[in-house]
């Protein structure tokens, strides 16, 4: 199968092309080119997805079965603070992909995210619970979500939450960096949500393609399985590390960022689960196995 994945050079897009390589033609389009560590991927292009006509252009002439659009402006404060930068890339770049791959019949995978949700259930989310996105990230997202279902025949939207990964910045090596220097760490424990490994959701993913999903409309949750607070999980990368630093709670409000999160964003896989015969390991499982791989022995 010829696969395009939109933000091939990110930190899941990465994991992503490396994981459907091994069956699969891969076709990578970012803004930029890898960022050290290149992936597998045969082909790429530099694509600005917010260009109609640089997308349609790649799109049309590399002809993929199936696009994973996973390409997005994910820096939750900058989205808040320059709201019209979060519009165009996460809304108007998803309608460009939106348009040329329904015009040339191709079903899109699209990635998003658990700050859909308001925070306010206290039980895991399932597909059909109401969206109520807090900040201009999630409401981005959300009308990239809007866009594909009203605009494609088929699709599946998948929400994720709390990525980590080998390919970019992210919460683990920001704990482990600073745990290593011995402060004293302040963590936010008033936002609880699953923690997912980039490398679990990319062959999550790659079970969708193969599974056939694709061609309906459908979506799905998907989180490596089991919860915990931004502050919990901070305290398990230390243990699995080793390192004796002291973790202290603070409030979302105490932490001062610009953007409101959710409070509870658990996403209950139930649906991915029946549907695709299978389930998500644990999150300190995958977190155990990242930490291995990614800072050398524990
Ligand atoms: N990270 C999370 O915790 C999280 C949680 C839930 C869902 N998600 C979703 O998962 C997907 C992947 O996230 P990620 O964490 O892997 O993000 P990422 O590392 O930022 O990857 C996104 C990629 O898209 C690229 N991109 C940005 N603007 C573009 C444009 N105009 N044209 C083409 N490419 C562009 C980015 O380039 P630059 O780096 O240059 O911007 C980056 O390489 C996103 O759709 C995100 O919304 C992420």
């Amino acid at each position: 199968m010829k696969i395009l994945v939109t933000g091939s050079s990110g930190m899941l897009g990465t994991d992503l092309c490396d994981v459907l390589a091994d069956k699969h033609d891969v076709v990578g389009i970012d803004i930029a080119r890898g960022k050290g560590q290149e992936s597998r991927v045969k082909k790429f292009h530099e694509v600005d997805i917010t260009e109609l006509e640089a997308a349609r252009k790649v799109i049309e002439a590399e002809q993929p079965d199936i696009i994973v659009h996973a390409a997005a402006w994910t820096d939750v404060d900058g989205c808040e603070r320059e709201q019209d930068k979060a519009e165009k890339i996460n809304v108007e770049g998803t309608r460009n992909i939106a348009s040329v791959s329904e015009l040339a019949g191709i079903p899109v995978v699209l990635v998003s995210t658990d700050y859909v949700f308001d925070g306010e259930k206290t039980a895991p989310y399932v597909e059909s619970d109401l969206p109520g996105p807090l900040g201009v990230y999630g409401r981005t997202k959300l009308e990239s979500e809007k866009i594909v279902m009203k605009s494609l025949t088929y699709y599946v939207i998948v929400r994720t939450s709390w990525l980590y990964g080998r390919y970019g910045r992210n919460f683990v090596d920001t704990i482990v960096t600073k745990g290593e220097t011995g402060e004293k760490l302040e963590v936010v424990e008033d936002q609880t949500a699953s923690p997912t490994y980039t490398k679990d959701l990319a062959n999550a993913l790659k079970r969708i393609i193969a599974s056939g999903v694709a061609a309906g409309q459908e979506i799905l949750h998907i989180s490596n399985a089991g919860q915990c607070s931004w502050c919990e999980f901070a305290k398990k990368i230390l243990a699995l590390k080793n390192i004796n630093t002291e973790v202290k709670g603070i409030s979302s409000e105490r932490c001062g960022r610009p953007a409101k999160r959710p409070g509870f964003s658990v996403l209950d896989n139930g649906r991915f689960n029946k549907l695709l015969g299978c389930q998500m390991r644990p999150w300190q499982e995958a977190l155990a196995e990242y930490l291995g791989e990614s800072h050398g022995a524990r």
